[in-house]
């Protein structure tokens, strides 16, 4: 792999333990202000010192972060349509040349496997891909999942194999069961998104099952800044991803995060 490309995904995924903790607040590129990022500026301040990564548009880059910020910027170039709206008609909305004025260590799309427009966006993640090897950029390319679609490890599977093979440099999907089975059919490090909200045990269950059989981190946002306590969160989700914590530990990080801050209201 190219020197600055293995640079730039070294800055994602640390080389010493082979994991991130990416934080996901691109969701109003297609959601409209999104529960928990009505104000991203505001949410997501206070979240940057426990991620690896910020994954977001550069409309939310541009308006709500600050440029002396360090940490690395993984830019979602697709869109192009609205939840009011089939969502698999993405195309790409940024160019690389863009993305490298951002300074950013990695550009990321959606792929709709079996979606309507399943080869436009496949087609896109080719064409990113050669644009990304061009400049020393890697791509993540995201595994989207219509509403038809079961997300287990058999389309999942199916949708990672072919990301990869098409040349994805990452690769984020969901967890499922048997998702050992989906990391082993990847030949490219796997991050999990969270998805919808769930109880913070079964949020920190998840990341660590994931990481447990084989992903290298999540992706994470809902579960992060919808949660009560979006910094005990983050702070639990980064000691199982980067410090091997046990769901127990990881709880009590969080649960003693949100005691503080009780005590402090
Ligand atoms: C989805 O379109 C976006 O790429 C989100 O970043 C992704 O779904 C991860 O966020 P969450 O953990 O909220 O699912």
């Amino acid at each position: 792999m190219d020197w600055g490309l293995q640079n730039r995904l070294s800055r994602i995924i640390n080389p010493k333990t082979n994991r991130t903790v990416m934080l996901a607040v691109d969701h109003g590129y297609f959601q409209g202000p999104t529960t928990g990022l009505q104000q991203p500026g505001k949410t997501i301040k206070p979240l940057i010192p426990y991620a690896d990564s910020l994954m977001l548009t550069r409309g939310v880059l541009r308006a709500c972060i600050d440029p002396g910020t360090e940490i690395p910027i993984v830019l979602r170039v697709s869109g192009g349509t609205s939840i009011l709206k089939e969502l698999s008609n993405e195309g790409l909305t940024t160019c690389v040349e863009e993305a490298i004025r951002l300074n950013v260590a990695a550009i990321t799309l959606s792929i709709f496997v079996g979606g309507e427009y399943e080869r436009q966006t496949l087609l896109a993640l080719g064409q990113l891909v050669d644009e990304g090897n061009k400049y020393g950029i890697p791509v993540l390319a995201v595994t989207a999942v219509g509403r038809e679609m079961a997300r287990d490890a058999r389309y999942l599977g199916l949708a990672c194999r072919i990301a990869a093979e098409i040349g994805a440099h990452f690769v984020k999907t969901y967890y499922c069961e048997d998702f050992e089975k989906i990391v082993e059919g990847c030949p490219v490090p796997l991050v999990i998104a969270g998805g919808k909200k769930l109880p913070e045990r079964e949020a920190l269950e998840m990341a660590y099952n994931a990481v447990s059989r084989g992903a290298s981190g999540v992706d994470m946002g809902r579960n992060i800044f919808q949660s009560d306590h979006p910094v005990g969160m983050i702070k639990a989700v980064r000691a199982i991803v980067q410090k091997n914590a046990s769901v127990e530990e990881a709880y009590k990080i969080y649960d003693d995060a949100k005691d503080k801050k009780t005590a402090t209201v």
